[in-house]
């Protein structure tokens, strides 16, 4: 996971980079560093500075600032004029930013760093940057080094000296053996002696005008501004200064000056790539007056659907060129096989019905986890969807990358342009739900949800398993299903007042049948990710055969009950828990007066055909598991120990 930000410009590049860090933080927060270049110690304002200083003096963590902010490159054998500013801390990036307040250098290049620990424990010294022995290269990486540790035993042995746990450390210090020659050839020779994935962002105080980057597996893009270049682990980091940017693939590197952006092959060969440009804006990847992201992205969703539906149901007729199908190679289908982790394994579930329903062709899913070591059977007219809300989960790469060496045609369904998955699959159909910030997914789930309705009526037309007057009534109706999610959100302070008396309870099984399953397990997930109280989501008619056990006056029951092609059934799966003294807590239809008598709150959503209530249940479920959360006290947009694209196995 981690986040990586570098500038290169005419600004001072400290409050860039620790702005950009907020921006990235979504994808690890528990430590976090920057390094910058000062030409001269000249202090921009001294003033200001001395100020602060003085504010500062009584405070604790005062005393320990020298440690954490360093000046690094006085070590004997570095003869460079130009040092490097070092600040570096466990925790959050506004403890960063505190520890740096008053520390104005004339500095305009600089790296940056959030980290999710993989390798030693969150502590300020293996937090990132790290450094080569005197100081004069620094570097910050994202991924893992899967041979460091014979990488690191041979670098002892030429009398490199270490002084943290991390895999990254290597990399400062092959950087240094490398050194004769320029900065970028030394990069292009590392990379050829690491395993693993990086995104790995270097500054040597030697070349004092440029940052060197390289990629492997872990994403990287640049960011081409006005007054500067930017490189970054994803665009939401730099969009205050750009919307034009440069993707780097595998195994490329690059060398970035003020005015320049360099791209070179493997082999060293310059690369020509045009820029493209995004029309995310700023305000989309902020708050907008919102208390989270999580509760600004649950409010987006009704936005977030109508762009996916944007362009692919026009007057009725759904278009789907992104899949790059003939009607004749989707008639020939007979399989289906997505596979998803998380959140978007669940849309995926709900796609396996939908499709299977309209369109009767076969589909498995599988979480890519399993699917890429289970030496999979990859049939011939077999279609193979990876669904992913970032783009870079690296085990739904890695399957991917399985089922194309087995010969696999791979449509990916993605929120963000330019991923990984996106550009290593033959066709992408891409959410339009915008950038998503909050660590638990909800407007890429809706946004997913929706494709999947859009795909298995397109397959299912082309099939003609789906007749004419059914195709036409779900396309009438989910064109209102913006409106019908805006009304639920409309009533998200009922949900409030449910969750005020329910989030004392330490267990919630979440039940639901057909549709409602995927959206019991989706619901079960949000809670326990974001409030840590354990949620399990199960299928109505599988309580009696174990999960009824743990039913008792501790325990809410969360029954999704539409009125669906299950209704009945799943009203006698809700009357088995209430005997044995639940709480129950209904997702029910308007107008549903009968499921009062079943429930100690109901939480009323409006009518819509069968096979669509989906889409409408998992709002208040988002909302449910929200204000559970804020009444816990939760950091609902970076809950511990998760991250928002898991890019290590
Ligand atoms: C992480 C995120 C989840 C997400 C899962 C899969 O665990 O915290 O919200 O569902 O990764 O991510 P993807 O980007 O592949 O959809």
């Amino acid at each position: 996971m981690c986040g990586i930000i570098a500038y290169v410009g005419d600004k001072y590049c400290k409050d860039i980079i620790i702005n950009g860090l907020k921006r990235l933080e979504y994808r690890g927060y528990d430590s976090a560093g920057i390094a910058i270049l000062i030409q001269n110690e000249k202090v921009i304002d001294k003033e200001q500075q001395d100020k602060e200083k003085e504010k500062n003096q009584n405070k604790d963590n005062n005393k320990n600032k020298d440690e954490l902010i360093e000046l690094i490159g006085n070590e004997p054998g570095n003869s460079s004029a130009v040092k490097i500013l070092t600040a570096k801390q466990a925790g959050k990036i506004k403890d960063l930013e505190e520890l740096l307040q008053g520390q104005n250098f004339d500095s305009h290049i600089g790296i940056g760093h959030t980290r999710w620990a993989t390798h030693g424990a969150p502590t300020q010294i293996n937090a990132h940057p790290h450094s080569d022995c005197i100081g004069k290269i620094v570097v910050v990486h994202n991924g893992i080094i899967e041979n460091y540790a014979e990488l690191k035993e041979e670098l002892i042995q030429k009398g490199h000296k270490f002084i943290s746990e991390t895999d990254t450390e290597v990399l400062p210090h092959l950087l240094e053996e490398y050194k004769d020659g320029d900065f970028l050839l030394a990069m292009q020779k590392l990379i050829k002696r690491i395993k693993g994935s990086g995104a790995i962002v270097a500054l040597n105080s030697d070349f004092p005008d440029e940052i060197v980057a390289a990629r492997i597996a872990s994403p990287l893009i640049i960011g081409i501004g006005k007054d500067g270049n930017f490189v970054a682990s994803d665009m939401p980091a730099v969009l205050e200064h750009t919307r034009n940017f440069i993707i780097v693939n595998d195994f490329e590197t690059i060398r970035l000056k003020k005015d320049s952006i360099e791209i070179f092959d493997i082999d060293g060969k310059l690369i020509q790539r045009d820029p493209f440009k995004v029309n995310w804006s700023i305000t989309s990847a902020e708050k907008s007056g919102y208390e989270d992201f999580m509760l600004k992205e649950i409010f987006e969703q009704p936005f977030g659907i109508k762009e996916t539906m944007r362009g692919r149901l026009i007057d009725g007729n759904l278009q789907f060129e992104e899949l790059n199908m003939t009607e004749e190679q989707i008639k020939n289908l007979n399989k289906i096989q997505i596979i998803a982790c998380g959140t978007s394994s669940h849309a995926a579930l709900l796609g396996k019905q939908l499709i299977e329903r309209w369109a009767r062709i076969p589909v498995e899913v599988e979480v890519s986890s399993e699917y890429r070591y289970k030496d999979p059977i990859v049939e011939k007219n077999c279609l193979f969807i990876a669904i992913t809300q970032s783009g870079e989960t690296i085990d739904t790469l890695a399957a991917i990358r399985e089922a194309k060496s087995k010969g696999a045609k791979i449509v990916a369904i993605t929120n963000v342009v330019g991923s990984t998955v996106a550009r290593e699959s033959d066709s992408v159909i891409y959410t339009h739900a915008g950038p998503e910030v909050g660590v638990c997914a909800t407007k890429t789930f809706t946004a997913q949800i929706i494709v999947m309705y859009l795909m298995a009526l397109y397959f299912g037309k082309i099939t003609g398993h789906i007749d004419k007057e059914k195709y036409a009534k779900i396309i009438e109706e989910l064109e209102f299903i913006p409106n019908k999610i805006q009304l639920i959100l409309n009533d998200a302070d009922k949900i409030k007042k449910i969750a005020d008396h329910l989030y004392k309870y330490r267990t919630f099984l979440f039940l639901g049948r057909l549709s409602g399953l995927p959206i019991a397990l989706e619901g079960a997930l949000k809670l326990k990710e974001i409030s840590y109280i354990h949620a399990e989501g199960y299928a109505g008619g599988e309580m009696k055969h174990g999960p009824i056990a743990l039913t008792d006056t501790n325990t809410t029951v969360v029954g999704i009950v539409p009125k669906d092609f299950v209704y009945e059934k799943m009203l006698s799966n809700i009357e088995e828990v209430k005997a044995r003294n639940a709480t129950i807590l209904t997702i029910a239809t308007e107008g549903d007066d009968e499921i009062q008598k079943y429930s100690n709150y109901v939480f009323y959503i409006p009518s819509t055909i069968e096979e669509l209530y989906g889409i409408l249940t998992i709002i208040p479920l988002q909302l449910l598991a929200y204000y559970i959360a804020k009444n816990l006290g939760r950091n609902v947009d970076q809950p511990r120990n998760l991250a928002k694209s898991v890019t290590v196995e």
